[in-house]
C-alpha cells in the first residue's frame, strides 16, 4: 500500500469511529465512560460524581443527559447531586437499576441516599428502577438507627422539575420527598414496597407550589401522597393507590407548628385496599389552615377509612395543651366518592370543639359495606356539612361553632 491508500483507510476508519461516537447522542455523559462497573456490588459513587460534574458543568446551549445505561445495576452510597448547574435543563435518564447500600453502616449516617438540590429544569425519566433495598432498616429494633432511617431520593429547592417513568421500591423511609420545589410533574412513576413496611410513603410533599402527580400506580403500605405543611395547587389524577394509608393532607401542626395547604384537588384516582382514603389530618395546638381541598371522582375497593377529617390527630401518648388554637379545616368538597369499606364508619368528620371544619360539601357519595347485608354509618363532631345524594347519610349538629 501507497502513502496515499494508508492515509485514506486511515481517514474512513476515523470518520466510521467518529460518526459511531456521534449517533450515541452528542450530550450524553454515560457514567460507564466515568468509571462506573454496573455488577451491583462495585461502588459506582465516584464515578456517577464525576459524570454529574460534566453534567451540571455542561455548555449550556444544550440540554445534557446523565445516562445510566441498561442491563446493569449500580450500586450507590448516599450522593448529593448538588445544583446550581450551567445548562437550564438536565437530564438524568435511568435504563438500568440503581440499588442502595445493603447495610445500615453503608449510609455512614446520612438521612439521605439520593439527593438532588438547588437543580432547575431536572428531568428524571426513563424506565429504570431505584430499589432503596430498605428491609435491613425496617426491623430494626433501635429506635435511634430508626429515626435515622434515610428517604430514598429527595429532591430540595427547585423549578421545573419532572419525574417519570420509573419504578422506585423498597425505600428505608420515604420514597420521594419534595421540598422547596415550583412546578413539578410526576408522572408515570411505580412506587412499592410491602405492606408492612414502616413508613414507607410514597411520594411526600412541602413547602412546594404547582404540583400535578398523575397516572402513577403506589402502593406501600404507608401514605400514597402525603401533602404536608406549605404547600398549594396540588394536582392530583389518575393514581391506584395501595396498599397503604391513601392520600393525606398532613398532619398540619404538629408541636403548635403554625402551617398552612390550600388548593389540593384529587381527582379520578382508586384506592384499593388501603387504610384511608381521602384524609386530612391535623394535630390540636397547631395553627394556620387546611383549605380548598377537593376529592373527586373516587373508586374505593375495601378501604377502611374513605373520607377522614381528624382535627385530634394524635400519634404518640404526648400531652397536648387544650388552649382552643387549632389548624382550621374549611372548605373541602367531596364528589362521586363510591365503593367499598371494610369498616362500620366509612365517614368520620371529627372536628375540634374550638375551631371545628367548615364548609364541607358531600355530593354523589356512595359507599358500602364489603360485607353483605352490613349497613355503613358516619360519625362527626362539629362540622358545618352540606350534603346531597349521600350514602351513609351525614347529619353533623354544629352548634358548637
Ligand atoms: C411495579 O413494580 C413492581 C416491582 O418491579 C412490579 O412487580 C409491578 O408489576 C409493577 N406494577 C406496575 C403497575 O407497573
Ligand atoms: C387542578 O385541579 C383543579 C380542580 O379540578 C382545576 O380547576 C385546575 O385547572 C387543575 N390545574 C391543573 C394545572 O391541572
Ligand atoms: C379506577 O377504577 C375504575 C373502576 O374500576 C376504572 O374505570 C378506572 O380506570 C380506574 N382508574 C385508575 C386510575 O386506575
Amino acid at each position: 500500500m501507497d502513502h496515499v491508500t494508508i492515509f485514506l483507510i486511515l481517514w474512513i476508519t476515523l470518520l466510521i469511529s467518529c460518526n459511531g461516537f456521534d449517533a450515541k447522542q452528542p450530550n450524553s455523559f454515560d457514567v460507564i465512560d466515568y468509571g462506573a462497573v454496573g455488577d451491583g456490588t462495585t461502588d459506582d459513587s465516584g464515578a456517577f460524581m464525576k459524570a454529574w460534574a460534566a453534567v451540571c458543568g455542561a455548555d449550556p446551549s444544550d440540554t445534557p443527559t446523565l445516562t445510566i445505561p441498561s442491563g446493569k445495576t449500580f450500586l450507590l452510597k448516599p450522593l448529593e447531586f448538588n445544583g446550581p448547574c450551567k445548562p437550564h435543563n438536565v437530564n438524568v435518564e435511568v435504563s438500568g437499576s440503581i440499588v442502595a447500600p445493603n447495610s445500615i453502616s453503608g449510609y455512614e449516617g446520612h438521612d439521605v441516599w439520593l439527593s438532588f438540590k438547588g437543580i432547575d429544569g431536572l428531568i428524571i425519566s426513563g424506565t429504570g428502577q431505584i430499589d432503596g433495598r430498605g428491609s435491613v432498616w425496617w426491623w430494626e429494633p433501635n429506635e435511634t438507627s430508626n429515626q435515622r432511617r434515610p428517604k430514598a431520593l429527595s429532591i430540595h429547592s427547585c423549578n421545573g422539575l419532572q419525574l417519570s417513568g420509573l419504578t422506585h421500591m423498597n425505600s428505608p423511609k420515604n420514597h420521594i420527598s419534595i421540598n422547596g420545589c415550583n412546578g413539578v410533574t410526576i408522572s408515570h412513576l411505580n412506587i412499592t414496597a410491602p405492606q408492612n413496611s414502616p413508613n414507607t410513603d410514597g411520594i411526600d410533599i412541602s413547602a412546594s407550589t404547582q404540583v400535578l402527580i398523575h397516572d402513577s400506580y403506589i402502593g406501600t403500605g404507608d401514605d400514597c401522597v402525603a401533602i404536608n405543611g406549605g404547600t398549594s395547587f396540588i394536582n392530583i389524577t389518575e393514581v391506584r393507590c395501595g396498599p397503604g394509608h391513601g392520600i393525606s393532607v398532613g398532619s398540619l401542626g404538629a408541636n403548635g407548628a403554625h402551617e398552612t395547604v390550600e388548593e389540593v384537588h384529587v381527582k379520578d384516582c382508586n384506592f384499593s385496599g388501603t387504610e384511608n382514603g381521602a384524609r386530612i389530618k391535623t394535630w390540636q395546638g397547631g395553627s394556620g389552615y387546611a383549605k380548598k381541598i377537593s376529592f373527586e371522582q373516587i373508586t374505593l375497593t375495601d378501604v377502611k377509612s374513605p373520607i377522614i377529617i381528624d382535627q385530634y390527630y394524635c400519634n404518640s401518648n404526648v400531652y397536648l395543651p387544650q388552649d382552643g388554637s387549632d389548624v382550621e379545616v374549611s372548605d373541602v368538597t367531596y364528589i362521586g366518592i363510591q365503593g367499598s369499606t371494610t369498616s362500620k364508619n366509612s365517614i368520620s368528620l371529627m372536628c375540634s370543639d374550638s375551631v371545628g371544619c367548615t364548609n364541607i360539601v358531600l355530593n354523589q357519595i356512595n359507599i358500602r359495606s364489603a360485607v353483605p347485608g352490613v349497613e355503613t354509618s358516619s360519625v362527626c363532631n362539629n362540622a358545618h356539612v352540606t350534603s346531597t345524594d349521600c350514602n351513609p347519610p351525614v347529619n353533623c349538629p354544629s352548634s358548637k361553632i
